[in-house]
């Protein structure tokens, strides 16, 4: 089954096509970066009036690629929500437009969902597993039993991660999008220089705004100058991994699962991905640890097709959904 789906919910315009949710036939994403460089951040009204711009040029290429023809799809899939409402209608309207035309199918995709399925991708792994879902607006650990059979089982009660990363790194004076920056400055620093605090929370939360004020305090107990942006880096991104890894093996260990996944665009971190990796060594072997190539991990549309194919909670079949900006 071949689906082609589209991901427009915040500065990434995207088009995929997906075999069987598994096997990617082509896939485009443009990225809006170097717009919304100059203003540290996001702006929603120029943020969709780009997604107008690159949209059709985004599907042109994803099909020439792809060597095949819209008429090809046996439906077309777009992510819903929650983002930037306009920008989400950009996308949705592209592939209701298509399923139209074509006379196909459309199946409206949640973004977290899509997520969540990127573990599909070039791989064989099925649930039951434990998903720790990473990105710039939402932190979870949803225990996913199967596609229709899925739990939050901790969420953040302030800050996303992603949300924490790129605040850090504005502190630092790290460009827009921080997180990447600071995971590479992070490479040679110490990440013992400085102890940074696990927030100590309830059993089914995360918390990232304590670490966000201590580092920050951190920061300016320094001469502008002379910040030692390395290793603060470093410490910050060993604190951040020392949480997720804790709070991820207490719940794998309590339900008894052996598969442990990583979504969002934060699992891109590779402090993230090494000291999950690492998981499958120093607990005897007893986990086995998957996550998205790393280009299926930030916002992408193959994981929107895949995530149609597999239809979990929150994926319908409906041309009359309306997009949304919350989950
Ligand atoms: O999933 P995503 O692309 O968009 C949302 O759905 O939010 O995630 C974006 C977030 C941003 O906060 C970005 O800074 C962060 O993922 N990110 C990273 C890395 N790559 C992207 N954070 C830490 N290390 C990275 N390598
Ligand atoms: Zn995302």
């Amino acid at each position: 089954m071949l689906i082609c789906g589209i991901e427009s919910s915040c500065d990434e315009t995207a088009c995929a096509i997906v075999e069987d949710g598994r096997y990617v036939i082509s896939n485009t994403v443009a990225s809006q970066i170097k717009t919304h460089m100059q203003f540290g951040g996001v702006v929603p009204e120029i943020a969709a009036r780009e997604h107008l711009e690159s949209i059709n040029f985004v599907i042109d290429e994803t099909f020439k690629k792809a060597g095949k023809s819209p008429s090809e799809m046996d439906a077309f899939a777009a992510t819903m929500g929650p983002g930037l409402v306009g920008s989400l209608l950009v996308g949705a309207n592209a592939a209701k437009a298509m399923s139209l035309v074509y006379n196909k199918p459309f199946v409206a995709v949640d973004h977290l969902q899509a997520h969540v399925c990127a573990n599909f991708i070039d791989s064989t792994i099925e649930p039951p597993f434990l998903c720790l879902l990473v990105s710039g607006g939402h932190t979870q650990l949803i225990k996913i039993a199967g596609f229709e059979n899925q739990e939050i089982v901790a969420e953040t009660i302030d800050d996303a991660v992603g949300e924490v990363y790129d605040k850090v790194a504005r502190l630092l004076g790290l460009p827009y999008p921080g997180g990447i920056l600071l995971d590479k400055t992070a490479h040679s620093g110490n990440p013992h220089a400085f102890d940074l605090p696990i927030a100590k929370v309830g059993k089914n939360e995360f918390s990232f705004s304590g670490l966000k004020s201590a580092t920050a305090r951190l920061i300016e107990t320094f001469d502008k100058k002379n910040i030692p942006t390395e290793d603060i880096c470093a410490s910050f991104q060993h604190t951040v991994a020392e949480t997720l890894v804790q709070k991820t093996l207490m719940f794998a260990k309590e339900f008894e699962y052996d598969k442990i996944v990583l979504a969002g665009g934060v699992a891109a971190n590779s402090e993230i991905r090494r000291r999950f990796s690492d998981l499958e060594k120093v607990e005897n072997g007893n986990y086995i640890v998957n996550f998205p190539d790393i280009k299926y991990c930030t916002d992408n549309a193959a994981m929107v097709a895949s995530c149609a194919y597999f239809n979990p909670i929150k994926t319908h079949d409906s041309i009359t959904m309306e997009v949304y900006s919350r989950g």
